[in-house]
């Protein structure tokens, strides 16, 4: 194990830059490897030359660590078995990338990646021979066997920000305040911020809500004297009557969006509380990592070099009972992780008297 690549796939995140600063010094420091950064995820192993650059302790002398994004660059788009080219035409780009690969001589890569970014490295992976270890990156905390994967805490944090921005202003008005976060499929985010950031209402897309439960909800509260709400809706969830609420770009790309609108016009048309929806959207991808997604990075990082440093490939680093494993990248992307209804965080929200949809304590 002399040369090692590293690359970031899918959507960027708070602490990637940190996972990246912890497998520079542990490669460098232990083992005296060289390290290569891969530009914009396999996108870079398409590019002759490769788009790349050899990491030195120069790269990390700034402020990488506290910056979010990925300073590698990233991309969230394509299947490279199926991937569409300038013209416009649809081709399997596996080959080129498995040749990216062998042209830097690496004896091992480290991918920094969601389940889906996984699955496609391991493919590549099978097809062309290459040594891979995975470290769980995402927002949404929906990768399987690991409690935690880097990005999600940030995420929380900024999303409870902005529930604690947004009580004063609920307040002042005596509104309803709507929050959409992300969290694709999984309602994460949304439990774990609502409950941080005093939300009186919770809507995941793992549990049904009825229009006139969170209604019953506000009336409650109002019946109490309290006329501001403040409501979190999670990206996923669906329209009363099971429809999807999606996005269309002008490229024809779709992405979730545009239910905590939906949520807050149910409720003016039946009410007389106004409501005001924040959509959080990319500022919970963006922001400066926490503390703890610092630290969550580093460790998986210094992990994940020590996992190619043994051979043991095709493994991916994991949190678990604050200590930090290994399972087959195969096992982690098998199920996709959703709020269970035996998550202890269901009950705290409905302990606390959290409208959390259709369900009691
Ligand atoms: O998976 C991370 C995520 O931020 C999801 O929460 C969200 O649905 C999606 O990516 C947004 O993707 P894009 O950055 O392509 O708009």
């Amino acid at each position: 194990m002399k040369k090692i690549g590293i690359l970031t796939s899918g959507g960027d995140c708070g602490g990637l830059n940190a996972a990246i600063r912890s497998i520079f010094f542990r490669a460098k420091n232990k083992y005296n490897m060289t390290v290569i950064g891969i530009r914009n995820g396999t996108s870079g192993l398409l590019e002759r030359p490769v788009d790349c650059i050899e990491l030195t302790q120069k790269t990390f002398s700034g402020y990488l660590l506290k910056q979010g994004g990925t300073f590698l660059g990233t991309t969230n788009k394509g299947y490279p078995f199926d991937l569409s080219t300038k013209d416009n035409k649809k081709s399997d780009q596996s080959k080129k990338i498995i040749e990216g690969y062998h042209q830097l001589g690496l004896d091992g890569l480290i991918i920094i990646g969601g389940d889906g970014s996984m699955q496609i490295l391991q493919n590549l992976a099978k097809k062309g021979n290459l040594n891979i270890v995975a470290i769980p990156k995402t927002i949404d905390n929906d990768v399987g066997a690991t409690n935690s994967s880097i990005g999600f805490d940030t995420a929380v944090n900024v999303a409870t920000q902005a529930l604690d921005n947004l009580h004063s202003t609920a307040v002042s008005h005596s509104r309803s305040m709507i929050l959409e976060v992300m969290g694709r499929d999984a309602g994460h985010i949304a439990l774990s911020a609502g409950i941080a950031g005093g939300a009186d209402v919770i809507l995941i897309p793992e549990i049904k809500y009825s229009i006139n439960g969170i209604i019953d909800k506000l009336n409650e509260m109002k019946n109490r004297n309290v006329k501001h709400s403040l409501i979190v809706v999670a990206e996923a969830v669906k329209k009363e009557n099971g429809e999807k609420v999606i996005h269309e770009y002008k490229d024809g790309q779709k992405r979730l969006g545009g239910i905590g609108e939906y949520v807050a016009n149910e409720i003016m048309s039946k009410t007389d509380i106004e409501c005001r929806v924040t959509a959080l959207g990319h500022v919970q991808r963006g922001a400066p990592p926490t503390a703890n997604d610092r630290i969550l990075a580093s460790a998986f990082g210094v992990y994940a070099v020590d996992l190619l440093y043994k051979k043991k490939f095709d493994r991916m680093v994991a949190l678990k009972d604050r200590k930090i494993i290994d399972v087959s990248i195969t096992e982690a992307i098998k199920t996709y992780k959703n709020v269970e209804r035996n998550d202890p965080l269901v009950e705290t929200a409905l302990s606390i008297g959290i409208y959390l949809g259709d369900i009691k304590l």
